[in-house]
């Protein structure tokens, strides 16, 4: 049977790939991959990949590949849905096996693309004449529009049933309008009215990049009205199981998450260049919210308001975030109430000066490297040298390399350029482990570009090839599938990749998760044929790389496609013409 797809996303967000593979597989990290030996042919060097970030797994030695589904299928000799049941059971899940849940599943769906149409009619009100104080209002807060259209910004007029009349004329049903708790209804009447009147809106998304609910600030100042209005909980807005902001979060490279307590702290955070900051959802961080976090980084930095609410709630969030398992640093807000107004106020460079002050790493290593080791002792001095020197190396910056090895040096009482050389030395190994594990990989696709089983041959290897890239840029960002939109199935000359390509586009219009786990009636081989282009593909992501592809495919479907009959007769005059000239 087919399970719905919104379930199999959530199997999937549930059952993180390493977690599942790491049962069967012991795994080393390298970059963004971690390695180990693969488990389905014998070997000795570990060439088993496994991408969290993509969701895949794959062996650059067998070629088998695919999503967590497909490794626990190949694993346990389970059939698909036996897997999917696996998984769930993993994850405490109910399998949607019968008519209700399935129901259940289609409603959610309806409520995510309801609220899809809501964040549409908002954001184009807010350029609408009776958007103008709202605009200006955002203005005012510094919010550039790069910045509306990131957050999809909007604004609710001050109106009736503006809204209610938009979403039924797109055919929802006045009990979807009341389940999605964007409407009021009359005591009396039992009429439907928009919630949010003369508000700015901020959507709410999810992880998996759905809106499911929204956040209403007032503009003007009102004592008798909350400052914040925020969505009911609904089927499929859960205020503490949910952070805003995460849906871009996760993507950051900074290597921990901010946690701050305003919509609009984080907004100004990514404006900045802080783009790993969250924001809890007008509730103080819970267990569900601390997990969440978890699933997406090992480090948090704390940074409440500076008030004494501010400050009771980081007390009360240290626990919750430890018993997570998370690494907690917290940044105390001095002269400014709260991460917004600093920015303003002061700019970048010095927020980061607050920042390193409190989420120093290094520092808290550092210490505990020097803890363990007594320094009266020759040969542990060494040991201690080595390895802090070692965790050094590891400083992107030269200057913080030159800093923190100087202060090594001194606690240790030797000179700091011997120290220097140390450092110097373990960043030249580490260079090297890097460069080699990135050979393996840009390798890898020389050797193992024509796919093996006959039914995925590429009779057009330039086109493939772009196809190939282009699909792996999708994959890793399911927006630039808009802008992959000029291209349709048959432009591209391998049709295993045109109809990945047309059922990735498929999802993504659907608000559905843009990943593996979701492609259906791909055989085995074609599965792990496709998680090997994802896993080989690692170039920078970028429109223009997109363009280069679909530049490469376009042309080339031109010049190979016979399209007339005319076309076919000019085609075999031409090559008549050449052979007798060969004559
Ligand atoms: N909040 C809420 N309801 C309120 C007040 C606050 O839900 N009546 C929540 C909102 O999520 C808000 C957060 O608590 O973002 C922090 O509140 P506050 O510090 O008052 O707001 P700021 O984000 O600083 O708001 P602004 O800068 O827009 O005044
Ligand atoms: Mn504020």
């Amino acid at each position: 049977m087919a399970f719905p797809p919104a379930f199999i996303d959530e199997l999937v967000a549930r059952n993180p790939i390493e977690d599942v593979v790491g049962q069967y597989v012991s795994l080393k990290r390298s970059g963004s991959n971690l390695f180990g030996l693969c488990p389905f042919h014998g070997e000795k060097t570990a060439s088993f990949s496994v991408a969290p970030e993509k969701g895949i797994y794959y062996c650059f030695g067998c070629h088998k590949g695919g999503s967590v589904i497909n490794f626990q299928m190949e694993i346990e000799g389970l059939s698909y849905p036996d897997a999917v049941r696996a998984l769930a059971k993993r994850a405490g899940m109910e399998v949607p096996e019968d008519e209700q849940y399935q129901s259940r599943y289609r409603q959610q769906e309806r409520l995510w693309a309801l609220h899809k149409e809501a964040a549409r009619f908002y954001h184009a009100q807010l350029y609408a004449p009776v958007g103008a104080a709202a605009l200006q209002y955002a203005a005012g807060r510094g919010m550039p529009q790069a910045v509306l259209t990131k957050f999809g910004i909007g604004y609710a007029p001050d109106s009736w049933t503006d809204l209610v009349d938009v979403l039924r004329k797109k055919g929802y049903t006045d009990q979807e309008l009341r389940d999605s708790g964007l409407v009021t209804v009359a005591k009396k009447t039992g009429n439907l009215f928009d919630r949010f009147r003369d508000r700015l809106m901020f959507p709410i998304i999810d992880v998996r990049g759905n809106v499911i609910g929204f956040g209403g600030r007032i503009m003007k100042k009102d004592d008798n009205a909350a400052k914040y209005l925020n969505s009911p909980e609904t089927l499929i807005f859960n205020k503490r199981k949910n952070l805003f902001a995460l849906n871009l979060a996760k993507k950051s490279k900074m290597g921990y998450l901010i946690l701050v307590e305003g919509y609009m702290d984080a907004i100004a955070l990514h404006q900045y260049g802080f783009d790993c900051a969250v924001a809890s959802l007008g509730t103080a961080l819970t267990e569900d919210g601390a997990n969440l976090l978890s699933r997406y980084t090992e480090q948090v930095v704390l940074i409440y308001d500076g008030d004494n609410a501010g400050q009771n709630a980081t007390k009360r969030a240290i626990p919750i975030l430890e018993k997570a398992g998370l690494q907690v640093k917290v940044l105390q807000m001095r002269d400014a109430k709260d991460p917004d107004e600093f920015l303003k106020k002061f700019g970048a460079d010095r927020f980061k000066l607050l920042l390193e002050e409190s989420s120093n790493r290094v520092e808290y290593q550092l210490s505990a490297i020097f803890k363990k080791y007594d320094l009266k002792d020759d040969d542990q001095k060494v040991k201690y040298l080595q390895e802090s020197a070692e965790l050094i190396s590891s400083l992107p910056s030269a200057v913080q390399r030159e800093v923190y090895g100087g202060r090594v040096a001194e606690a240790a009482k030797i000179g700091p350029d011997a120290m220097k050389l140390e450092v110097e030395r373990a960043r030249k190994r580490r260079l090297a482990r890097e460069k080699k594990a990135q050979e393996k990989i840009d390798l890898a696709p020389a050797r193992a570009l024509q796919p093996k089983s006959r039914s995925i041959r590429y009779d057009n290897m330039k086109s493939a090839m772009a196809e190939e890239m282009l699909l792996a840029l999708c994959l890793r960002e399911p927006a630039l599938l808009d802008r992959a939109a000029v291209l349709t199935e048959e432009m591209f000359s391998s049709p295993l990749l045109g109809s990945v390509y047309t059922q990735l586009s498929r999802r993504h219009r659907a608000g559905l998760e843009v990943s593996l786990s979701g492609l259906e009636d791909l055989s085995p081989e074609e599965m792990s044929h496709v998680a090997g282009i994802l896993q080989r593909q690692q170039g920078p992501v970028s429109d223009q790389a997109l363009d280069d592809c679909i530049r490469t495919i376009q042309r080339e479907y031109k010049a190979g496609s016979v399209e007339t009959a005319e076309d076919l007769m000019a085609l075999r005059e031409a090559m008549q013409k050449r052979k007798g000239i060969g004559q």
